[in-house]
């Protein structure tokens, strides 16, 4: 690891400071307050989370002990003390919010359903009981690979309801990643539908759960569970294939909740690293439900009438933490959408801001930039005086979409919350508390009272304001990864690294100006941010080299306008290299081909033949060197340590 790359391009002066009517209102207003909560963390860490953990979550039994850092890393909170997730999300609103909207469902043909929390609850229970009746138990897990629909959240809250371990696969996900996702979790049952719909499109599903079961090695799966959506014929395999509405019929709407202690896994989540193997980020209940809410309230001021929109599918941490749970156990009324934002027109966000009159908007830059560009006027043809605060995640906000974001969408009276967080983090670590932080368009601003987050040098030395370094996060806190399911060697490793004192290591590098805010810069490590996605270099070098024409390859990405990242492959092919026309053609075929090895969002945008590589004389791959040509500049760095000089000539240029 160097930090010597590592400098602050940015160059931003503007500062938005929160307005007087927001502050007067928000759940945590000034910077004393802040202030005051950062000390009395600082002062007693322990009790100020235990402070928080109790004034958010219901606990069938209270915790005595908070942090116990006995077997560091391997932390727990709260160990003691016992709940059930469900219940907080449902059972504890029936008394005061029963008839109250949970979820305002809008599919994408337009067409809307509103779930209240009394039938939400019902239909929980209804399908906790079925998954019972299905033989799942405490501890088992349960692979979710699903539209966005009320269908996913309810499996996902029927899961917590009996204390199962739901690991929820992206819809766009391959056969191939999913089977593995099947393998590595031991999953007991798979939870899919017939198919989605998409951009007026019905689009298959349940084939690519077909396609994984055959794989081998899938005898842990013992029924697999069909929503029907679309209707569409699919192949039904009657020993283990069962549909939802069947398996359902007859099942009680009442289902005692399971008691769980707070370190019971809530979740798996797979993520990308910096090996070909994705991460079973293993996430806990009491101390992730803590994160999802605490964070609710300070940085989304959230408050009994507002509508909270999140736009993140439940297959990424964000439609688990910011729709699955964190709204549900705040009892708040959220909108949860099936389609795309460009479907039947790029004017759909803003539309639907409008006819459900939402106050809280939350999406991604990449999202944004591609509005702007389809479309940067609509917003303007909507009322969208609704919006009280805005948010964004994935990836940094360039300054020009942030300013976009605040004046055409915010129309130049919302927050904007600049949302600094991970997979393995499960909520908020890094954002503007809107009642509290001036804004500077492009920066995250400052740490979650009780997030010890700071910037290091490679030896875990504080590095002067001004300077860049690594992320880190100096103390544990509730919502962190407890270990990486099947390999607590990697979790030790990964985000533990020896020489950085015990920190947890983000993998992020990040500067922090004169005035103290965060600015993150990008992955220390061989991960790419696609479209606010991780994606692993060597996952798709793996995918692409699994390709039997294919000898050897490296990936590197590359600012996009849009994506964020762009994904540039370097391909060595077993035979001669191909030129023309059937360069097309194979780079065609092998974009296709990791479509289908890991899912379509890892699709190389493009691919360049060499004979070789660039390497070193010791045959280390120069990715610095890749990393030039795919940008397409001069080479300047030192070639000097290159084994074969001439290869960078055909590496070039791309395909024409
Ligand atoms: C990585 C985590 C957290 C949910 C979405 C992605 C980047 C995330 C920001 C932000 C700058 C950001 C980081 C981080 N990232 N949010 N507001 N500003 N960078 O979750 O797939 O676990 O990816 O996304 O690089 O490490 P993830």
């Amino acid at each position: 690891m160097s930090t010597s790359s590592v400098e602050s391009v940015l160059h931003e002066n503007r500062v938005f400071h929160p307005h007087e009517s927001f502050v007067a209102q928000a759940n945590l207003s000034g910077m004393h307050a802040y202030h005051a909560l950062c000390a009395e963390a600082e002062k007693d860490y322990g009790g100020f989370w235990g402070n928080q953990a109790r004034k958010h979550i219901h606990w069938h039994k209270p915790f005595t002990a908070t942090l116990d850092e006995s077997n560091a890393p391997f932390y727990k909170w709260f160990e003691d003390g016992e709940l059930n997730v469900s219940y907080n999300c449902l059972d504890r609103h029936l008394a005061t919010r029963g008839n109250k909207t949970a979820i305002i469902f809008e599919g994408d043909d337009g067409s809307v359903i509103h779930v209240t929390y009394k039938e939400l609850h019902s239909r929980v229970c209804r399908f906790a009981n079925t998954l019972k009746s299905l033989g799942v138990a405490k501890g088992d897990r349960v692979v979710i690979y699903l539209p966005m629909s009320v269908e996913a959240v309810v499996a996902m809250q029927a899961c917590a309801r009996i204390g199962a371990i739901h690991s929820v696969v992206f819809g766009g996900f391959s056969s191939k990643s999913l089977h593995e996702r099947i393998v590595d979790a031991g999953a007991v049952l798979v939870i899919t539908s017939d198919g989605q719909f998409r951009g007026g499109k019905a689009l298959p599903l349940k084939p690519a759960v077909d396609e994984a079961m055959s794989m081998g090695g899938v005898e842990s799966v013992k029924s697999v569970v069909v929503y029907r959506r679309t209707g569409a014929e699919c192949a039904f395999n009657p020993s283990v294939d069962k549909w939802w509405h069947d398996v359902e019929a007859g099942q009680s709407d009442q289902c005692e909740p399971e008691l769980v202690g707070a370190e019971h896994p809530l979740f798996i989540l797979y993520t990308s690293g910096s090996t070909g193997k994705p991460k079973g980020v293993q996430h806990s209940s009491g101390g992730y439900l803590l994160g999802a809410m605490a964070s609710l309230h300070w940085v989304f001021d959230l408050k009994e009438d507002d509508v909270f929109w999140c736009t993140a599918d439940v297959g990424w941490i964000t439609g688990h933490s910011y729709v699955a749970y964190g709204p549900l156990a705040s009892g708040c009324t959220q909108v949860i959408f099936e389609g795309v934002p460009t479907y039947p027109d790029a004017g759909r966000f803003w539309k639907m801001i409008q006819d459900h009159k939402v106050t809280i908007f939350y999406t991604a830059p990449t999202a944004i930039r591609s509005l702007i560009k389809a479309g940067g006027d609509l917003p303007k043809q909507y009322d969208l005086s609704s919006l009280r605060l805005l948010g964004s995640v994935g990836e940094p906000i360039n300054p020009e979409a942030w300013m976009w974001y605040y004046n055409v969408v915010g129309g130049g009276r919302c927050p904007i919350a600049d949302t600094w967080w991970q997979t393995e983090t499960g909520s908020h670590m890094i954002s503007p508390i809107p009642g509290v932080v001036p804004l500077k368009p492009g920066s995250c601003t400052f740490p979650l009272p009780g997030i010890m987050a700071d910037i290091v040098d490679e030896v875990g030395h504080d590095v002067e304001k001004g300077k860049g370094g690594f992320l880190v996060i100096k103390r544990p806190f509730p919502s962190q990864v407890r270990t990486l399911w099947n390999d607590p060697e990697r979790f030790k490793s990964a985000y533990f690294p020896p020489e950085l004192k015990g920190y947890y290591l983000a993998g992020d590098s990040a500067n922090r100006d004169l005035d103290g805010y965060f600015w993150i810069m990008g992955r220390i490590d061989d991960v790419l941010n696609v479209s606010g996605h991780r994606l692993g270099t060597m996952e798709i070098e793996s995918a692409l080299v699994g390709n039997p024409l294919v000898a050897e390859a490296a990936v590197v990405g590359r600012p996009h306008e849009i994506k964020g990242e762009a994904v540039v492959a370097f391909v060595v092919l077993k035979g001669v290299r191909p030129e023309g026309d059937a360069a097309k053609k194979i780079a065609a075929d092998l974009r296709d081909w990791v479509g289908r090895e890991i899912g379509p969002i890892a699709k190389p945008d493009e691919i360049r033949f060499g004979d070789n590589l660039p390497k070193t004389r010791s045959g280390k791959i120069m990715r610095r060197l890749l990393r030039s040509l795919a940008k397409g500049e001069e080479i300047t760095q030192d070639t000097s340590t290159l084994e074969n000089p001439s290869i960078l000539e055909q590496l070039k240029e791309a395909i024409k």
